[in-house]
């Protein structure tokens, strides 16, 4: 790792086209290029594709669809996850449990097993998707992916803060900056290669 990008993959945002939460992750993406808030030591991989599951079925998980393959091979690639996601009714959206719970299968082939990981998440309400993240955090103790605890990235009243798709608030793109820092140590901390 000391000779190459660390490579994150992002998983994430919802299915609607207008998503605040894929917002965040293309600002971070526009950050990127425009080097100016992601990390230069990585890379930043989106999947968006989680549309295109089907309801999990634990009879195929020996042989999975191929867009289920596709996204377990990016998992085992990546150095480091980064979910990026709504709340829905206190929780986690159904369609990202389901990739996980693809994923994470069969048992002895889990795709995130020993994976540094970090979350963050945008709502329209006040608490900016708090009880989703510490939901996916019960989640990510039975994947055995290790989260990053601080900084905790909240986007609150996220309606406000993203105009044409585009993240513009000076605060929250500081957190996020500080979140893929924070992540690239923590990868950098927990990967022996
Ligand atoms: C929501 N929303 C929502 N917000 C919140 O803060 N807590 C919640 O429990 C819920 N529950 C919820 C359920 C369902 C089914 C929907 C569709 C929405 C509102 C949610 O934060 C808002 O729609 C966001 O814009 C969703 O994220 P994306 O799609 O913009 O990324």
């Amino acid at each position: 790792m000391t000779n190459r990008k660390i490579k994150i993959l992002c998983i994430g945002g919802s299915l609607r086209k207008g998503s605040y939460n894929r917002s965040l992750l293309e600002t971070g993406l526009l950050m990127k290029s425009a080097q100016e808030l992601c990390p230069e030591i990585a890379e930043l991989e989106v999947f968006d594709r989680l549309g295109e599951f089907p309801l999990f079925n634990q009879d195929l998980e020996g042989d999975p669809p191929a867009v289920i393959k596709e996204f377990k091979a990016k998992i085992k690639a990546a150095d480091a996850i980064l979910f990026v996601t709504p709340e829905y009714n206190y929780s986690i959206p159904g369609f990202l449990k389901n990739a996980i719970d693809w994923a994470s299968r069969p048992y002895t082939d889990s795709s995130f097993n020993d994976k540094p990981g970090a979350i963050m998440s945008a709502s329209t309400g006040m608490l900016g998707g708090a009880r989703a993240q510490y939901v996916l955090r019960q989640v990510c103790v039975q994947l055995n992916v290790h989260l990053l605890n601080r900084p905790e990235v909240f986007v609150a009243d996220v309606a406000e803060k993203v105009q044409a798709g585009i993240l513009s608030d000076t605060h929250t793109k500081e957190k996020i900056r500080e979140l893929l820092d924070a992540l690239c140590v923590w990868t950098m901390r927990l990967t022996k290669d």
